[in-house]
């Protein structure tokens, strides 16, 4: 198994601009997170101290994102499904994938290493049986002119926890592990294998006011259905 992104074609720059303006419409409804970044739609990892607003806060923007993406989100499943050679669908009992809006004015420095770790903090209500495999994708709408990117390394949650490493000497050892860049591209989606260390890549050069517009989730199969969330 790869600790690289794959990247698959989605949508033309034409879709990428109508999703981009809609998202646009829509800001009202985005969520601040510090300065730069907004969220429309509610991920798992920014509501982990408070899981019940989760819930709340997934069923109210289910709704909205749907009502205003589902053509986007069809496109997004049938490239995911032809990924994992099997249907995906979406888990309406949590957020399904969402958006990401980084709205820069100076030079980003990037987003911290991590796993992807989201199922942990989710009640599933279902019995389940997980496979040892969860998928990260990101579907780049809106970009820098500079670029931006996803820095990976080929250090494995299960590696670390076998290991018995602790999480705050992963950063000393990055050095010494294989790792790569990967740059996005506007209507492409990168699909990865989220449980290999990774991290949002700084942007090092702005010119303006420029944004970072990506649709995020992830795929998880739980007996035997694979599913799509955020
Ligand atoms: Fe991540």
């Amino acid at each position: 198994m790869s600790y690289l992104a794959k990247f698959y074609e989605v949508l033309n720059s034409g879709e990428c601009e109508q999703a981009v303006n809609k998202i646009e419409k829509l800001s009202e409804h985005w969520e601040a997170h510090g300065n730069v970044l907004y969220t429309l739609g509610s991920p798992v990892y920014q509501n982990t101290c408070n899981m019940s607003a989760y819930y709340y806060k997934a069923k109210v923007f289910n709704e909205l994102l749907w009502a205003n993406f589902n053509q986007l989100y069809e496109k997004v499943l049938l490239v995911l499904s032809a990924y994992v050679m099997d249907e995906v669908f979406f888990y309406k009992n949590v957020s399904i994938p969402g958006f990401h809006i980084f709205v820069l004015e100076t030079p980003y420095a990037g987003g911290g290493m991590h796993f992807d770790l989201p199922h942990q903090s989710l009640s599933w209500k279902m019995p389940v049986k997980i496979l040892p495999r969860f998928i990260t994708f990101t579907l780049a709408l809106e970009l820098p002119k500079s670029g931006a990117g996803i820095n990976l390394w080929n250090l494995s949650y299960d590696e670390v926890m076998s290991k018995g490493i602790r999480f705050q000497d992963i950063p000393a050892l990055t050095g010494s592990i294989q790792s790569a860049y990967q740059s996005y591209e506007v209507g492409k989606i990168a699909i990865f294998e989220g449980l290999y260390l990774h991290g949002i890549a700084p942007i090092q050069l702005v010119e303006g006011t420029e944004k970072r517009i990506t649709l995020q989730g992830h795929i998880i199969n739980l007996n035997n259905t694979w599913m799509a969330y955020w």
